[in-house]
């Protein structure tokens, strides 16, 4: 298929972006490189062995759009690009909804003007806000509790509608649970500006002498032993989904959500000692207070996943730290030149 994939030199956009090459599958990237470098595309050649188009834009541009459909002739979009830190989104609101949900409209009117009819989106399980039940199942209640949370809640409705106003439209919003790993080669992976938010990240960072200690925020919720548990995806797992979801024609309502996630949940403590022992380094650590907006529990339903789109993830926290590890370790400081 010919698949345009906006923010495909991020994270998960580079990890999906190799997938879909080596299923012989034509792509254009579509990014602005705002949280991405072009040297992640240049491995992304390498290790496909195989070409594909690179259109330098911004989603909130109509003009650069319009040119990138125009040359590109896609029948499908994948759609990565948008801004994702949960705390700067707090701060900024305004940024988010420009880029994220200003950037997809454009984005859906730029589909309906070249006849392009199905889309992927890169929704989150922070579209659930703060559990009534666990795991969460695709029907929980949908109350995001930050203003991120709340483009990807927009976007998933704003879809929705477009879908239900388009006889030829179709959709599949994924939402991922907690994204972690690197591909098995140790070429591509996570590269996040400045210090990391997220938790595998920090930890890579910790272990390969870039950071002195991990923070572990809050020793006393009610989980197995006091720390936060969320269910981690391996990269390679979620972009496997992608390529199952663009085969995906969803029949009755033209647009399905559906959670990415395994089922099974890690503590904080048990990734640290997962991560120790992938790494053969010690992870020291800190208890200090918890960090705001932070819940308990995270876990995915995943019975529609596999009835969906016939997916199930297939590894582990053991992979997923040895894939970070052997990213971090090789690549000390990312994309930049040491
Ligand atoms: P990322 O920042 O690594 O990738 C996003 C890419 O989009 C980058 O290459 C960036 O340069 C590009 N981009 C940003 N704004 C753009 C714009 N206005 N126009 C064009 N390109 C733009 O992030 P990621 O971790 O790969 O996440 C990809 C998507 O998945 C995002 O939409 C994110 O919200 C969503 N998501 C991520 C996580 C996670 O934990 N990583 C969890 C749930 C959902
Ligand atoms: N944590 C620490 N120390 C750190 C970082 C994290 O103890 O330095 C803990 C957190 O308190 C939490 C767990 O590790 O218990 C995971 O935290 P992350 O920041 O890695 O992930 P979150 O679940 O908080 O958030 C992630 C994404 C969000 C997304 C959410 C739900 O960052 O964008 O998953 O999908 F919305």
């Amino acid at each position: 298929m010919k698949v345009l994939v906006t923010g495909g030199a991020g994270y998960i956009g580079s990890h999906t972006l190799l997938q879909l090459l080596r299923e012989r599958h034509d792509a254009m990237v579509f990014d602005n490189f705002s949280n991405s470098s072009p040297e992640a595309l240049k491995r992304v050649k390498q290790l496909a062995n195989a070409d594909f188009e690179i259109c330098e834009g911004d989603i909130q541009d109509a003009c650069r759009l319009n040119e990138a459909f125009g040359d590109f002739k896609p029948e499908v979009v994948i759609h990565f690009a948008g801004l994702k830190a949960v705390g700067e989104s707090n701060e900024k609101p305004i940024e988010y909804y420009a880029q994220n949900v200003s950037g997809s409209i454009e984005l859906l009117k730029a589909m309906q003007r070249h006849d392009c009819r199905h889309i992927v989106f890169s929704s989150s399980a922070t579209v659930y806000g703060e559990a009534e039940y666990l795991p969460y199942d695709e029907d929980h209640p949908l109350r995001p509790t930050n203003p991120y949370g709340r483009t990807k809640y927009f976007i998933e409705e704003i879809i929705r509608d477009w879908v239900a106003s388009w006889r030829h439209a179709s959709a599949v919003l994924l939402r991922y649970f907690n994204p972690v790993g690197a591909d098995a080669s140790g070429r591509i992976g996570e590269d996040p500006n400045g210090i990391p938010n997220n938790l595998v990240p920090y930890i890579a960072q910790v272990a390969v002498g870039r950071l002195q200690h991990l923070n572990v925020f809050g020793a006393d919720y009610d989980t197995r032993d006091g720390t936060g548990e969320r269910d981690y995806i391996h990269v390679e797992d979620l972009a496997r989904a992608h390529l199952a979801a663009i085969q995906f024609e969803p029949t009755k309502s033209g647009c399905e959500a559906i959670n990415i996630g395994t089922g099974r949940s890690t503590t904080v403590l048990e990734m640290v000692k997962a991560f120790e022992q992938a790494s053969g380094r010690a992870v020291p650590y800190q208890i200090e207070p918890r960090r705001d907006g932070d819940v308990a529990h995270s876990l995915a339903a995943v019975g529609k996943a596999e009835r969906l789109l016939g997916w199930q993830a297939k590894l582990d926290v053991d992979d997923m730290c040895r894939t970070t590890w052997d990213w971090q370790s090789e690549n000390p400081s990312g994309y930049s030149p040491d």
